[in-house]
């Protein structure tokens, strides 16, 4: 490629995307740089990426962009860290000094900000939870490690930590590690709730209901209460499903838990939140408002306009919602009819793996309580398939032993 192609001062605000310098020069040096990053390959003729960066100083040193770029770069592709390289401190810091100094565009001021984030770590907790969504659990949780010994406190690693903890159903490893951080975990308020959810459901994979129980009433619950935060509501609702399923009796939590929920009956914003509002009022067996809010959903599935939740009301929440209906009134063969269709379609209501794993678990449970034997069998399967997806889970052994018992 040609230098002479790269786009100058001018042809950069054409873009709408205007650079705060008057350097053409270095305008053009910012566009190499953007190519070879993107092509994943040096241009010798202007002196690969690592020349590009001293050229781009040199042609207007208080070139924001500049700086971002080469110290941006520096950052992720080395992984040096700057706690250790006080060089590289001593750039993150001139760059944000730079930026504070002169009246850059709004997309310069947020290109520096997430550099700046990057450096301190908080980045590397968002990177690692996208690698243990997309189930690269062991990267994931070096990434999030990393942020971690850049950041102890950055309650977002040690939560996607947890994720993977949950993944590979290592209970014991996600207690040690959750109790170890508690101190510095607990104060992101925001998220504590649901680190303390991850904490129960270990307590809950490995049996042990009553301390999950605790963790509900003195951590989960207050602050759902306190806050009436959408995640500590479905955290709280899904806990107690969970613990339901398992065989545990939860008292009157539901109906406490029904107090937050029924003003969100007829909210219908996500069909995730949704199904998490039903288990509250079928858990505290209050019809009314469980069929309420089903005949709502239906409603909307009617004329959904571009509302994406309302499209997929039709063919996932409404099917959904009438299994989780179905279970609650003992009729497991229904429940799986509806369910077992939309298993693979559920993604599509949002939330993470492990959060909807509640619904893997109750299609398990309604295939095992089913009279018909194509269910049984197939409730085989899904914990077969569930114990290959996580091994050695207690959790799967003791559905395995209730199949065994049940059906042999
Ligand atoms: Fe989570």
């Amino acid at each position: 490629m040609e230098s002479s192609s790269f786009r100058d001062c001018e042809a950069w605000r054409a873009e709408g995307l205007p650079l705060s310098t008057s350097s053409n020069e270095a305008c053009k040096l910012y566009d190499a740089i953007l190519t070879q990053y993107v092509t994943w390959r040096n241009i010798g003729s202007v002196g690969g990426l690592e020349g590009c960066f001293s050229a781009i100083k040199a042609a207007d040193p208080n070139f924001v962009m500049g700086h971002v770029m080469s110290t941006g770069m520096e950052l992720m592709g080395t992984a040096s860290s700057p706690r250790l390289n006080q060089r590289l401190a001593s750039a993150v810091k001139k760059t944000v000094e730079l930026a504070t100094c002169q009246n850059i565009t709004q997309r310069e001021k947020l290109h520096v900000k997430a550099m700046e984030l990057f450096s301190l770590g908080y980045l590397k907790g968002l990177y690692s939870f996208g690698l243990m969504e997309t189930r690269f659990y062991d990267q994931a949780e070096k990434v999030a490690m990393e942020g971690l010994a850049l950041v102890p406190d950055d309650a977002w690693s040690v939560h996607s930590v947890a994720h993977v903890y949950e993944m590979k159903a290592e209970a014991d490893k996600g207690l040690k590690f959750m109790e170890s951080r508690e101190k510095d975990w607990r104060v992101s308020d925001m998220l504590a709730s649901h680190n303390y959810w991850h904490w129960a459901l270990y307590f809950i994979e490995k049996g042990q209901y009553e301390a999950a129980l605790q963790i509900f009433d003195s951590e989960i619950f207050k602050r759902c209460k306190a806050t009436g935060s959408m995640l500590d509501v479905v955290d709280s609702s899904s806990l107690l499903s969970r613990l339901e399923m398992e065989g545990v009796c939860v008292k009157d939590r539901w109906r406490e838990m029904l107090q937050v929920t029924l003003p969100h009956t007829d909210d219908h914003v996500t069909l995730f939140n949704d199904l998490h509002f039903l288990m509250a009022s079928l858990g505290a067996k209050e019809t009314g408002a469980s069929q309420r809010l089903l005949e709502g959903l239906q409603e909307l599935a009617k004329t959904p306009g571009d509302n994406y939740q309302h499209e997929l009301a039709g063919p996932v929440g409404v099917p959904v919602c009438q299994a989780l209906m179905e279970y609650q009134g003992g009729n497991y063969g229904q429940a799986v009819e509806l369910m077992y269709p939309v298993r693979y379609r559920m993604v599509e209501m949002g939330g993470s793996d492990a959060q909807r794993d509640v619904f893997n678990q109750l299609l398990i449970h309604a295939a095992l309580k089913s009279d018909d034997k194509h269910h049984q069998r197939l409730g085989r399967c899904l914990l077969v398939e569930r114990e290959a997806l996580r091994p050695n889970s207690p959790l799967t052994d003791r559905l395995m032993r209730r199949a065994m018992a049940l059906h042999s």
